[in-house]
């Protein structure tokens, strides 16, 4: 289970932070202060600052100018708005680029990328590392102790834009870490199979980044260098926190992240105090919310379930979709609330104030193109309006900041298999880590069933049951641990490959699966891929992707066999075993809700879960737990007729919200609506 720390993210603002990324060196000093007058009409109690200032604060080697940056602080401090500001590091100026070409990450082609746009630095280029590093504490000595800072805000979104660089320096820095990790060339080349195709190294010097080649490359290799590249953002990261604790002691510390597989980052816990998350779900795309759930809950999940913080979305569309629909009205709001539920303690927009040139002048923004006068502030500004009047000392929610979620369900995030699954040896391109493990989220949300994500590291204590989709690659200590949760009564589901690989990425031979499949009565000797002639059943439910061929221990009992014309039929594709006190199940395919569903449902059932609201799937319900001991049960209405929910439990009461609660304490809420109810623990 969870930490529960009920410390509010940012302790230094009262209620739940509202606001935006600030950019005002796009704009004359004329306008700043207009800004700072709408912000307060607005509800505004927090901006982010200076993420792309770096070239205004530093227009040559050295030279610092914080003129602006001192105004700006001013000005908003006065205005009683107080700043998460930022490192500015995420874009070196150009004069850095052109002066240290050792900047300039590369490609796997060798090709280095050129400046111009934004992240275009090597996480490892000591040119990068020592500008930036100096800016950090400059900015961190000259704002500590200023009464406007609230929070300090890491680079942006790091590794968002480019996941692995291949350069020299890395290259360098990469056979540091080999031989940091394995000792010696002799264990090496065992971990990485270099037998196989002529590849064994006889020197250090041989070992290259994972650079394009006549064909595939080694899976082994490459999943090392993803690890190495891994330490080397978590590094980037936590070199600019320790520079700021040194020299601004007691601010809190964030770093925003947006969809990105560029680093384990579950690795920042104890590196930053909170972590912040980028959100830009499509609103063309049905039940892209459900996305965006998974990304709040793994966000929350990757600081051990500390409440979080939605640094940014969009008020209405962004810009870079080759499609960019805008937000209908209510959307914005809805979607805000939905961050809330699952444990954020801001609601935070890109941008405050919408540009008029540049890469993003058709992003929208808390104040549009079309001015204060628009629907669409009058909306940024009744949602400000309407979270001071909820949270903070005298709203109607006054622990919901600080509060966190409580889940009897945890479902394991594994970067390692996430990246391994991603390359040519893999045996189907259809093996979508992340979607498989979305699918069982997605699956739980429709069951109205809250859930912690936890990385394979993590402790399963207090949980009753754990989900473990497509854990392709799982060392035997987690393997034990899965055992001994089961053995102890626990319930665990798992499957679609799982256990295939070692840390290593070696095969287990014997059966696939090893001590996991013994676990789950089952023994594997082969798998098949789904081809585009497709049509492969399960207990009658279309299946795809990646089919476990199962044969099932006599005792276990199988839910679905596979069947239709297919050479599968006969062999199982879900079963059930007891395990000791507990119970194992195994899903060896990508079923659709349709069949997903009711497996989730027998694995709830087993483990004693049950969900919170009896509803429809577009209803989502999520439960924050305050530090006085009050529930706030969040029910959030995603569809587009009226919908009906009725807690599975007894004494709820109506805190927020325009739905009603009728006599059979059954909740009506119109499209895009939330409520709040609440009641004591
Ligand atoms: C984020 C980024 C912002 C802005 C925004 C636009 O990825 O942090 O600076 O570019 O996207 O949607």
């Amino acid at each position: 289970m969870h930490a529960r720390t009920f410390a509010p993210a940012v302790g230094l603002v009262d209620g739940i932070l509202y606001g935006g990324d600030y950019n005002p060196e796009q704009w004359s000093p004329s306008t700043w202060k207009e800004d700072i007058g709408l912000m307060k009409e607005a509800g505004v109690n927090l901006v982010t600052l200076g993420v792309f200032s770096w070239a205004i604060l530093e227009p040559s080697e050295g030279e610092y100018d914080f003129s602006r940056m001192d105004i700006l602080m001013e000005l908003l401090s006065a205005g009683g708005i107080k700043v998460d500001l930022a490192t500015g590091t995420a874009a070196q100026p150009a004069w850095a680029s052109v002066a240290y070409t050792d900047i300039a990450p590369m490609d796997e082609r060798g090709m280095r990328f050129s400046h111009g746009s934004r992240q275009s630095y090597c996480p490892n280029s000591p040119s990068y590392l020592r500008l930036s590093r100096a800016l950090v504490e400059a900015l961190g000595k000259r704002y500590a102790a200023h009464p406007a800072l609230a929070l300090w805000h890491v680079n942006n979104e790091v590794a968002c834009h480019l996941q692995a660089c291949t350069c020299d320096t890395c290259a360098a820095l990469f056979r540091k870490w080999l031989a940091s990790r394995y000792g010696g060339l002799e264990r090496l080349n065992e971990a990485w199979g270099t037998a196989f195709w002529s590849q064994r190294y006889s020197s250090w010097e041989e070992i290259v980044p994972p650079r394009v080649s006549t064909a595939s490359l080694n899976p082994a290799a490459r999943l090392d260098y993803r690890r190495f590249m891994s330490d080397s953002f978590l590094d980037l990261v936590r070199g600019e926190a320790g520079i700021l604790r040194r020299v601004s002691p007691g601010i809190p510390i964030t770093t925003n992240l947006m969809w990105t597989d560029g680093a384990d980052w579950f690795r920042l816990d104890g590196v930053v105090d909170a972590l912040a998350y980028d959100s830009y779900p499509d609103p063309s795309e049905k039940e892209s919310w459900r996305w965006a759930a998974y990304m709040f809950d793994l966000t929350r999940g990757h600081l051990g379930g500390k409440p979080w913080l939605l640094m940014e979305q969009a008020p209405s569309q962004v810009n870079w979709r080759p499609l960019n629909a805008a937000k209908k009205p209510g959307l914005m709001r809805l979607w805000s609330s939905q961050a809330l539920a699952h444990g954020s303690d801001s609601v935070l927009f890109f941008q405050w104030r919408a540009s008029v040139r540049g890469s993003e002048q058709f992003h929208s923004a808390m104040l549009p193109h079309a001015g204060a006068s628009s629907r669409r502030h009058a909306e940024v500004k009744a949602f400000g309006m309407e979270l001071a009047r909820l949270s903070g000392k005298n709203g109607s929610l006054p622990g919901l900041a600080g509060s966190v979620v409580s889940a009897r369900a945890a479902l394991i995030n594994s970067y390692d298999s996430w990246w391994f699954s991603q390359y040519r040896p893999f045996p189907t391109d259809a093996y979508d880590y992340q979607r498989f493990v979305r699918d069982w989220h997605d699956s739980l949300s429709r069951l109205h069933v809250p859930v912690d994500i936890i990385s394979p590291r993590d402790s399963l204590d207090g949980y009753g049951l754990v989900l473990a989709p497509a854990l392709f690659l799982a060392d035997e200590e987690l393997l034990s641990r899965l055992g001994s949760f089961v053995k102890d009564g626990g319930t665990l589901a798992t499957g679609i490959g799982a256990a295939m690989v070692d840390e290593e990425g070696k095969v287990r031979t014997g059966g696939y699966g090893g001590q996991l499949a013994r676990l789950c009565g089952i023994h594997i000797q082969e798998y098949d891929v789904e081809t585009p002639r497709g049509g492969v059943t399960a207990g009658g439910y279309p299946v795809h992707a990646w089919f476990d061929l199962i044969e099932a221990a006599k005792e276990t009992e199988v839910l679905a066999f596979y069947e239709g014309g297919s050479w599968l039929a006969g062999f199982a594709a879900a079963t059930k075993a007891k395990a000791g006190k507990g119970n194992a199940y195994w899903l060896g395919t990508r079923a659709e809700s349709s069949y997903l569903d009711a497996f989730m449902a027998d694995c709830l059932a087993a483990a004693g879960i049950e969900g919170l609201v009896a509803a429809g799937p577009d209803i989502e319900a999520c439960v924050r737990l305050t530090a006085s001991g009050e529930e706030l049960l969040f029910v959030m209405n995603h569809g587009e007729g009226e919908g009906r929910a009725r807690p599975v439990t007894k004494g709820w009461k109506l805190v927020h919200g325009p739905g009603v609660i009728d006599e059979g304490e059954e909740l009506a809420l119109t499209p895009l609506t939330f409520a709040v109810l609440s009641r004591r623990a």
